[in-house]
């Protein structure tokens, strides 16, 4: 007797509009999981709305008994906003963990995206287990909602994740933003002694669908090896699409007026899910020659519509 296969997982996307969350929406949709999303901009092309600030579990209902998955985007990620507005502690802790809550009860497995935010950012390459000290409000909110999965005793994925970049025309993404700055001659502000590591958002789908299918569960670190000072990032973007370096202006981390101390060092050593999967990242040269194709592609079709 033929045996009937397994059942695809089913996800819901929670902020369909985001950076990350777009991404994800689009490829698990694609992929031909079963996928919701979820959106708090009306008339968005979702097929629920839900405002985390004030958020309407019964409108809910229906779609999460049908989901094993919910990645929850939305959040409040501007780190300057996070430590004004009083409100954002509400959405991103205490309305973020009431909706991990109300899902566990509907026995859906969360998945929560982290930071490297969390660590103090004093030395390289943090490891999933090491001690927590973050230095921003928004660091804060991330470790407060970790620390209720990490004693809800539930299973649970936390993906902690360096600055995340995409490599679609003008997606307003670090280095897409670098290339679009330097290709019409603005000037780009960059700290020599801020260093960081990026996470491609394809390696984060990747990786997210290879932990989904596998059942692990935990925290891992989602993160590409190399690291890169800001000011060297944005040399190599000029370098490579051979663009004018004088409108990069180097500067001290110091010199830039936050309001919160900033981590120096944000990269993290994503050794557990390579060691897992074997599972590889994407380094510089390859974001790069994805940006280029990508640009030349977009550049070639509108000439075409042009003509
Ligand atoms: N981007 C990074 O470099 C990075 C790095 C580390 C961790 N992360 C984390 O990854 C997650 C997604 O980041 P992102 O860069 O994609 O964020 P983003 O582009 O700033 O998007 C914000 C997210 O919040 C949702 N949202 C905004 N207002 C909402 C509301 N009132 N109710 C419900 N949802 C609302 C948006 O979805 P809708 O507009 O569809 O509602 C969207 O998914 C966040 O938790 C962030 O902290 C991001």
């Amino acid at each position: 007797m033929n045996k009937m296969p397994p059942r695809l997982p089913s996800v819901l996307v929670v902020g369909v509009n985001g950076l990350i969350g777009h991404n994800l929406y689009i490829h698990f949709k694609n992929s031909g999981w079963l996928t919701f999303g979820i959106s708090h901009h009306p008339g968005s092309d979702v097929a629920f709305s839900f405002d985390l600030y004030h958020p309407d579990y019964q409108s809910l209902e229906s779609m999460a008994n049908q989901v094993d998955f919910a990645i929850i985007c939305s959040a409040i990620t501007n780190i300057e906003r996070c430590k004004n507005e009083p409100s954002a502690y509400q959405f991103n802790v205490i309305n973020t963990i009431d909706l991990i809550d109300y899902l566990c009860r509907l026995n859906v497995i969360p998945i929560f995206l982290s930071t490297n935010m969390v660590f103090k950012g004093t030395s390289r390459y943090y490891y999933e287990d090491d001690d927590r000290y973050p230095t921003t409000t928004y660091g804060r909110h991330k470790r407060a909602v970790e620390d209720y999965l990490l004693k809800s005793g539930r299973p649970f994925l936390i993906l902690r994740l360096c600055k995340v970049i995409g490599v679609e025309y003008q997606d307003g993404t670090l280095l897409t933003g670098f290339l679009d700055r330097l290709r019409s001659g603005k000037e780009i502000i960059c700290a020599r002694d801020q260093y960081l590591s990026f996470t491609y958002v394809g390696d984060l789908i990747r990786a997210l669908q290879m932990l989904i299918t596998s059942k692990s569960y935990g925290i891992f670190h989602i993160s590409s090896i190399e690291i890169f000072s800001r000011l060297e990032l944005a040399v190599q973007v000029a370098y490579f699409f051979q663009l004018d370096q004088k409108y990069i202006i180097p500067c001290f981390m110091e010199e830039l007026d936050f309001s919160e101390p900033r981590p120096q060092h944000n990269s993290l050593d994503s050794t557990r899910i390579i060691g897992m999967f074997g599972f590889s990242f994407s380094n510089l040269q390859n974001c790069l020659s994805m940006i280029k194709t990508n640009y030349e592609n977009t550049q070639s079709l509108k000439q075409a519509i042009h003509f």
